[in-house]
């Protein structure tokens, strides 16, 4: 009989012998609790014994190679537009421009009601607008922001004239072809003092293109437009310098002396104060940059195009 046998017999045994259940779980425990645990225990020792032969043997037989160059990590770069993003922040900064940030998800009131546009104006549908289910705790119905005008409103109304701001940022419009995505960037300019005029507004706007493009040599014209928010308007087209589209106009931004009922909505006295704003597309300044003819290639993701950016 050989030791295992040996055991079993023994364990029939003390079994047959015990009188009852609470005496058979006691004689249980002497065979399936300790002599298990020591096997077990055994077992591990065995195991844990031969995994570090094996890690060792293999440590022995690949050798490492200390010299060797390490794995290089590719180095990421800045979007192109959050390039652009970064230039109008600092050309801005330079002539005393504050910096605003402000929501993606708006209110209908900031977004259109207090740039002077009612409800059911035909002027809302200048944009086509992302609603979000439900309203904010005021009741407003909640959208996301075809502009970046609302920032106006909301500076405003935290800060006292003289005023002069830009608020950088994302868009959104139901939108898409080579000029048009439905998400995009924008910066609003706001600029309210008491003795200023659309010259003004007209030479800080040119000094600030001449300045991102690098160059004095640009097509800019201002064109009569129309926002319910400003009064006069105008559009600001810019002519490609490069690229396949070279010498033909781009929209670049709206403009525009801010309107009476838009100061009033701000707290501002119109008697007292004249305001200028501007809203610029960064996606359109940044195609004019490098001569780009489809701004979607923007958003493609794909990285034959983006690293030519760095
Ligand atoms: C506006 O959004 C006005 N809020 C601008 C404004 C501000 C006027 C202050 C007066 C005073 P508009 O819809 O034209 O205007 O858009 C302004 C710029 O945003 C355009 O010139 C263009 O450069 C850019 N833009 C508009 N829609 C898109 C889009 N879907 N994709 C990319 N760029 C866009
Ligand atoms: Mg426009």
């Amino acid at each position: 009989m050989n030791p295992l046998e040996h055991l079993v017999v023994q364990a029939q045994a003390d079994f047959a012998a015990a009188a009852d259940a609470a005496a058979l779980e006691n004689a249980k425990a002497k065979y399936l609790g300790k002599t298990k645990d020591q096997i077990e225990t055994v077992l591990n020792v065995r195991r844990a014994a031969m995994a570090d032969a094996q890690m060792q043997a293999r440590l022995n037989a690949e050798a490492i190679d200390v010299t060797l160059p390490g794995r290089g990590r590719s180095k990421g770069g800045i979007h192109p537009v959050m390039r652009t993003w970064e230039r109008i922040e600092q050309i801005f900064g330079s002539i005393g421009f504050d910096v605003a940030d402000g929501p993606e998800i708006e209110n209908d009131w900031t977004n259109f009601t207090a740039l002077n546009s009612p409800e059911n104006h035909p002027a809302r549908s200048m944009q086509d607008t992302f609603y979000i289910d439900g309203n904010d705790t005021l009741g407003k119905p909640l959208l996301l922001r075809t502009h970046t005008s609302p920032m106006q409103v909301r500076y405003a109304r935290m800060n006292q004239p003289p005023i002069k701001v830009i608020a950088p940022g994302r868009t959104y419009r139901v939108d898409s072809d080579a000029t048009h995505s439905p998400m995009f960037h924008q910066v609003e300019g706001l600029w309210i003092d008491e003795n200023i005029s659309f010259a003004d507004l007209k030479g800080v706007y040119l000094n600030f293109v001449r300045a991102f493009f690098e160059t004095d040599d640009l097509q800019v014209r201002f064109r009569p437009s129309y926002f319910p928010f400003t009064e006069p308007s105008a559009e600001i087209d810019i002519a490609f310098g490069s690229g396949v589209l070279k010498g033909r106009w781009l929209e670049v931004s709206g403009a525009g002396q801010v309107h009476p009922v838009v100061l009033r909505n701000m707290g501002i006295d119109p008697e007292k104060y004249i305001g200028f704003a501007f809203g610029s597309g960064l996606e359109r300044l940044t195609m004019l940059r490098y001569g780009i003819n489809d701004l979607r290639l923007f958003y493609e993701g794909d990285l034959r195009f983006l690293k030519q950016f760095n």
